[in-house]
């Protein structure tokens, strides 16, 4: 029953903590109860109470795509958001009222009244962190403060692999690697659903471009498809039991994924079973066709209405139903899907509005921002020591004003709102989302607060040479690079925007003594990296980043963030040096050959040789660890056990990654686990890790089955995907398996 959870005792925090690690369902589809209510209700349903609830109507934000405030939304209902669909009370069905997203609950004008919501970090922040537990409490915290607002399903679990690291989403997903991004994105999944509310993963799947999305064919490799995106949801599923999918507004291979038949029927229903409902994204539906093709619900009718000038699932679909053309049972089976996740997760009966702790939500954003900051250069410059009276220049990054966030429909309005917004526009029905949104408090004011015998000394960055002036007069130079990404755009590079790379290299040139903090949702290229000293990469850090950067930066908090996605040094060293359609007109079709398969990120530059600058799980802190004592098991997996050791002398985190290096006749590398642990001084702790089969096999398409070789595996512990401390190899029997 999802009633009120009270404060988890350190029993319990233990008990979710090995939850969390596990990956275990805070709520099952396959329950009995639920589907056996699910098929009586359905059978009672009229016709057109069955047609009311395969659609969702976008609330009313004034000019806002949606328009006027759509009738079918009772006037009694004030909070509204991102989708309404009316319940049947009679039959115990509740009105579903979605909210964005991922970060929070979202507001950009459909509840004037709203006081805002905790803004927590970006996922590829929270990626950063290697922190199950932490993503958990996130869901759960955002989960509460949807309740509180009536909204019984929350759009999150965003886990498209950032693939492309222009793809100026990828803040909203987790990384480039499938078993990272489906462990933390099953956790939050789970946490939001231990509060009853039905959460989704999305979108579902290979949106990793966001160039003219609605018209963009991604073209991949079946198999290689199974082997990253798909094993992303197969594994978050299996982990979360979602209450629903969200498929995304791109075809795959030339079919919609709102009404791809292989990947929604034959796939995700079929192959893997899923129980629960396929939504689709807000204007991904341009025909009524797609219910046959396993889209159970069109959400957001008025985006359909603006992009393809009709709502397939309201007429069309009433007269497909008429002329025999959709099957009763179909339209049982989307109706029942639907009813079967609320009834699972428990969203038609929640007891008391639970307490919303607002501090301690605080508290986890906090955390989040602490944990997601990765430290990536540092030649002992920081920490900053904070008793003495230095002169510190702070520059650049509207470093006076707040942090950045990242923008589109992920984007959350805090308490107390908006720091600044500065309307940066652009092409599409994104561009009136895009604006540079800062969050307070500044960094200015939180490095005041690290650095109290310090003169602070602020300067815009507006021009190279003024900032150059700032910084030669100073002991200490901190330089923000900061760049606007939100959804419905891709990056045409990797540079900082404004001139803000040539701002940094005129400080550094003035200062040597300089520390670089970045705020942006993907990598950037730093061609002024080897003039600074450190460089912080803080991401969107949510509410509370400007107290996790200037504690990092005082050596208040020991960073422990390690790199989710790869930072090249050129584009010159991934798959697509060009991005196909960038710049073309709104409206343009597309077509991404995403050739690489399943060797996204550091699984490319190992295959390739390449050095980035940054490599995935590349993070420095302020103390050492080593590690030892590799032992490996064989068998039906593999399992690696290894002693990690905190050499230095202060408190902090690692998370030691085990990869495979290669497998019998094919060098790939794959991620096959890690964990992050908290160590005191001189403290050792043994880490056993057994890998996901699937991670050491390839997937055959033909029968349907993953096959591992048989022979020698090499596997490595690694600080990162190219610091490889610890090797072993070990014989795996040839074996097949899977649905
Ligand atoms: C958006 C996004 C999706 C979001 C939905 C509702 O366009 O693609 O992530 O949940 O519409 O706002």
């Amino acid at each position: 029953m999802a009633t009120d959870t009270p404060t988890p005792g350190p029993e319990q925090r233990e008990a979710t903590e090995q939850a969390a690690a596990a990956g275990t369902p805070t709520r099952s589809l396959a329950d009995e109860n639920a589907n056996a209510r699910a098929q009586d209700i359905e059978q009672r349903m009229t016709d057109d109470e069955r047609f009311s609830l395969v659609i969702s109507i976008l609330g009313h934000v004034p000019g806002g795509l949606a328009g006027p405030r759509d009738p079918r939304i009772p006037e009694d209902v004030e909070n509204m958001s991102a989708g309404y669909t009316p319940g049947v009370p009679c039959l115990g069905i509740p009105a579903i009222q979605s909210s964005d997203a991922s970060m929070g609950i979202t507001n950009p004008g459909y509840r004037p009244d709203d006081e805002g919501a905790t803004a927590f970090p970006s996922l590829i922040a929270l990626g950063s962190s290697f922190n199950p537990k932490l993503v958990r409490d996130e869901g759960e915290a955002i989960a509460r403060e949807a309740r509180m607002r009536g909204f019984n399903v929350q759009l999150a679990g965003g886990c498209n692999l950032a693939r492309d690291p222009r793809n100026d989403r990828n803040f909203e997903y987790f990384s480039e690697d499938p078993w990272l991004s489906a462990v933390l994105a099953a956790e939050q999944v789970n946490g939001i659903q231990s509060q009853g509310v039905v959460s989704t993963l999305k979108h579902f799947t290979l949106n990793c471009n966001e160039t003219n999305r609605h018209w963009l064919d991604a073209m991949i490799d079946p198999d290689a498809h199974r082997e990253s995106d798909l094993l992303t949801f197969e594994i978050a599923i299996e982990r979360s039991q979602p209450g629903s999918i969200m498929s995304g507004y791109n075809k795959i291979n030339g079919e919609y994924a709102s009404g791809n038949h292989h990947l929604l029927n034959e796939v995700l229903k079929g192959a893997w079973g899923y129980k629960g409902w396929v939504m689709s994204d807000w204007g991904a539906t341009p025909e009524w066709e797609f219910a046959l093709k396993g889209l159970d619900q069109e959400s957001g009718v008025q985006g359909d209405r603006v992009l393809w000038g009709k709502e397939p699932f309201t007429d069309d679909l009433k007269a497909a139903y008429a002329s025999g053309r959709l099957p009763k049972e179909r339209l049982a089976d989307m109706v029942r899907r639907i009813l079967r996740s609320l009834f699972a997760v428990g969203a038609d009966r929640w007891g008391p509005p639970p307490a919303v702790d607002m501090a301690k939500h605080a508290e986890i954003a906090l955390e989040g921002a602490r944990q997601g900051i990765v430290l990536l250069k540092n030649d002992g410059a920081l920490p900053l020591p904070t008793d003495q009276p230095l002169k510190i220049a702070v520059i650049g990054g509207y470093a006076q004003q707040g942090v950045v966030s990242g923008a589109g429909s992920g984007a959350v309005a805090p308490v107390g709102g908006f720091a600044g917004v500065i309307k940066i526009g652009g092409a599409g029905v994104m561009g009136k989302h895009r604006n540079l949104f800062l969050f307070p408090p500044s960094p200015l004011d939180e490095l005041e607060k690290q650095f109290p015998q310090a003169q602070l000394d602020f300067d815009p960055g507006y021009t190279p040479a003024e900032a150059a002036l700032t910084a030669k007069r100073s002991d200490v130079v901190i330089a923000f690079g900061i760049r606007v990404e939100g959804e419905g755009f891709d990056l045409p590079d990797l540079s900082l925007p404004w001139g803000q790379d040539a701002v940094i290299d005129a400080v550094a040139s003035a200062n040597p003594n300089t520390i670089v903090v970045l705020e942006t949702g993907n990598p950037v290229s730093m061609p002024w990296r080897d003039k600074v000293r450190a460089i912080v990469q803080a991401w969107y850090p949510g509410q509370s980043g400007a107290q996790a950067i200037a504690e990092i930066l005082a050596g208040t908090v020991n960073p422990s963030g390690r790199l989710p996605i790869t930072f090249p040094a050129s584009l010159h060293q991934t798959p697509r040096p060009e991005l196909p359609g960038l710049g073309t007109p709104w409206g343009t079709a597309v077509t991404i050959e995403y050739n690489e398969g399943a060797d996204v990120g550091y699984r490319w530059f190992a295959l390739r040789n390449e050095r980035p600058i940054y490599a995935f799980g590349h993070g420095l802190g302020y103390t050492a660890f080593d590690y030892d004592d590799l032992r490996l098991d064989g068998g039906e997996t593999m399992t690696a056990s290894f002693t990690v050791r905190n050499t230095g002398r202060r408190k902090g985190a690692d998370v030691p990654q085990l990869y495979l290096t290669e497998a019998p006749g094919d060098r790939r590398m794959r991620l096959l686990g890690f964990e992050r642990v908290e160590l005191e001084p001189g403290e050792s702790r043994r880490v056993t890790l057994t890998a996901d089969p699937r991670l050491l096999a390839r997937f055959d398409g033909r029968s349907g089955k993953w096959r591992i070789a048989d022979g020698t595996h090499r596997v490595a512990v690694g600080k990162s995907a190219t610091d490889l401390i610890l090797t072993g190899a070990t014989r795996l029997p040839a074996r097949q398996f899977g649905v």
